[in-house]
C-alpha cells in the first residue's frame, strides 16, 4: 500500500483555536519549525526565558527518537510503527527514518490536533514497498487507536509503539499506565515500546517553568519522576542501558559527551 487518499479536514468542531497555545504548534517552534502562531510563539517565548533548556530537551528528544528507531530497524527487525502524539511533520519524522533503513516499514500516526491533522498530508510520503497512514484520535481511546491502526498494520506481527511527549497529557498516572498496557496488551511478543518524557527531580527551574506553563491557560503538561516513567515499562524487558537522560540512551558513535537532561527515555521489548 502507498499513500493513503488526502487526509481529512479538520471537522468544524475541531476547528484550529489561535487563541490558546498548543503542545504541538510549541514543540514545532522549539525545534525550529514555522508551523506555529503568534500565541505558540509568545508562550515558547516566556517558557524559554525562564528555561532556554527546554530547546536541548526538545531537540534532544526528537535525536533520540531517531537512534530507537534505528534500533527497532537494524537491530530488532521490527517493521511496524504505531506513533502516538506525533505532533507537527519536522525533520526526521518517524517515517522518514525507518523507511530509509527499511522502505517496507509500515507507520500509523495518530494525534488530535487539528493543526496536525491539517499538516498530515507531508507524514503520508511513504516508500512505495511501505505505507503511512494518519489516524485522527485521542490517546484516551486506545480501544479505537487500536481498530483505525490494524487497517495499515498487521497487529499479530511486532510493532513498535512509540509514546514520544505525550503521556504528559494524561494527568492522571494510573490512567496513563492503563492505556499503555491496553495498547501493548494488543500487541504481540517481540513487540516494543518506546517512551520518554519530560521528568521530575532533575531540574527544578524546568519545573518553574512547567508550572507557570501549566497556569498559563495552555493545555496542561504533566511532568513525572524517574519512577513513574519508568513504571510505563512494567511487564516489559528493558533493553539497555534502561530508562536514562535521552542523550545516554546508545549515543551515536563519536558524538561529545552527553550531558544530563531532564527529559528520560527508554526502549523496552514484550517478551
Ligand atoms: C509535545 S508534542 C510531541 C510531538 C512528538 N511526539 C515529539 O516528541 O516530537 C505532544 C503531541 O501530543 C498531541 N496530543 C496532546 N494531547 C493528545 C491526546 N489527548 N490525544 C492524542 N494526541 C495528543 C499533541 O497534539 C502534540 O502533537
Amino acid at each position: 500500500m502507498t499513500d493513503p487518499a488526502t487526509p481529512p479536514e479538520p471537522a468544524a468542531h475541531q476547528k484550529i483555536d489561535t487563541s490558546v497555545p498548543h503542545s504541538a504548534r510549541i514543540w514545532n517552534y522549539w525545534l525550529g519549525g514555522k508551523d506555529n502562531y503568534p500565541v505558540d510563539e509568545q508562550a515558547g517565548d516566556a517558557y524559554t526565558a525562564v528555561f532556554p533548556g527546554i530547546v536541548t530537551i526538545a531537540r534532544s528528544s526528537r535525536a533520540f527518537l531517531r537512534r530507537t528507531l534505528t534500533y527497532l530497524v537494524t537491530e530488532a527487525g521490527i517493521r511496524q510503527f504505531l506513533d502516538v502524539g506525533t505532533g507537527l511533520p519536522t525533520a526526521e519524522n518517524t517515517h522518514e527514518v525507518a523507511q530509509r533503513l527499511a522502505p517496507e516499514a509500515r507507520i500509523v500516526y495518530v494525534d488530535n490536533d487539528p493543526m496536525v491533522l491539517a499538516h498530515a498530508r507531508a507524514l503520508l510520503h511513504s516508500s512505495a514497498e511501505g505505507a503511512t497512514a494518519y489516524v485522527d484520535a485521542d490517546v484516551t481511546d486506545p480501544d479505537r487507536i487500536l481498530a483505525v491502526a490494524a487497517e495499515t498494520l498487521d497487529l499479530g506481527r511486532p510493532t513498535a509503539l512509540i509514546l514520544s511527549n505525550i503521556l504528559g497529557h494524561v494527568a492522571d498516572h494510573d490512567q496513563a499506565r492503563s492505556i499503555v498496557s491496553r495498547l501493548m496488551a494488543a500487541l504481540p511478543s517481540g513487540s516494543h515500546l518506546v517512551v520518554d518524557d519530560g521528568s521530575l527531580g532533575v531540574d527544578p527551574v524546568f519545573e518553574q517553568a512547567q508550572a507557570a506553563y501549566n497556569d498559563s491557560g495552555a493545555v496542561p503538561y504533566n511532568l513525572r519522576t524517574v519512577e513513574e516513567i519508568t513504571a510505563f515499562f512494567d511487564g516489559l524487558e528493558l533493553i539497555e542501558p534502561g530508562v536514562v537522560p535521552v542523550t545516554r540512551w546508545r549515543p551515536d558513535p563519536g558524538s561529545p559527551a552527553p550531558e544530563t537532561v531532564a527529559e528520560h527515555g527508554g526502549l523496552a521489548r514484550k517478551p
